[in-house]
């Protein structure tokens, strides 16, 4: 038994966190963002200078991360949300994130979180592959996507650099190239998906709406 399991899906900028954040607070589950497993790989990297194309050392670095609603922790340690979130570690989180080798470690780390998760309650997984790959049986599932424009004007608003637009844009352009054809766990969404497109939405209405089939599932009355 335990609570029930939401999976949020969907690309850089299309309010997957925020969306999560808010969606797990209402429903009093706990909110795992897993994108922060691929950041902490990505962070160990830099910091031990190592190579980002070398899979099978990228794989011994994500070995001794773990997820927890806080965030991600290596050695037990919480690693801070801030060097998480610089533009560096953006851009080699993708580039790490393509290598089997450390999805493969970092799959038994997401399904332990989650079922950890659904065994106190529920929790709201946001991803990119939570619904096809890591989470096929959750129990609901919704694609965010939204106009790549509005996600960069998003993450340039969101991150306090608006006269970045240009370089954000760009740099979201690589990221969702990356993201979107690497061969293993691409991002695209389950069959079995809600896709939203929040381009013309606000934050709370998204997040309504995922709330609405959430409560349409009648498991959480
Ligand atoms: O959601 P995010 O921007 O924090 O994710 C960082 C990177 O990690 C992103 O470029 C793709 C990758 N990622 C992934 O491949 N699979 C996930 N479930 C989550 C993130």
């Amino acid at each position: 038994m335990g609570g029930l399991l939401i999976a949020i899906d969907g690309p850089a900028g299309s309010g997957k966190s925020s969306v999560a954040r808010a969606v797990a607070e209402w429903l009093g589950v706990a909110d795992l963002n897993t994108g922060a497993l691929y950041r902490a790989v990505a962070l160990l990297a830099l910091r031990d200078g190592l190579d980002l194309d070398d899979g099978i050392a990228l794989a011994r670095a994500a070995a001794g991360i773990e997820l927890s609603p806080d965030g991600a922790r290596t050695q037990g340690v919480e690693i801070p949300e801030d060097e998480l979130r610089t533009p560096e570690v953006s851009a080699a989180a993708s580039k790490v994130s393509a290598h089997p080798e450390v999805r493969q470690v970092l799959l038994d780390v997401q399904r332990r979180a989650a079922a950890e998760a659904r065994e106190r309650g529920g929790g709201v997984v946001e991803g990119r592959d939570i619904g096809t790959v890591v989470l096929p049986d959750a129990d609901l599932k919704i694609f965010l996507s939204a106009a790549p424009e509005e996600r960069a004007r998003r993450r340039a608003v969101q991150s306090g650099r608006e006269e970045e637009f240009d370089r954000i844009r760009e740099a979201m352009k690589v990221r969702d190239r990356q993201d979107s054809e690497r061969e293993v766990s691409p991002l695209k969404p389950a069959h079995d998906a809600v896709v939203l497109d929040t381009t013309e939405l606000d934050l709370d209405e998204v997040v309504s709406r995922v709330l609405e089939l959430a409560r349409e599932l009648q498991q959480w009355t």
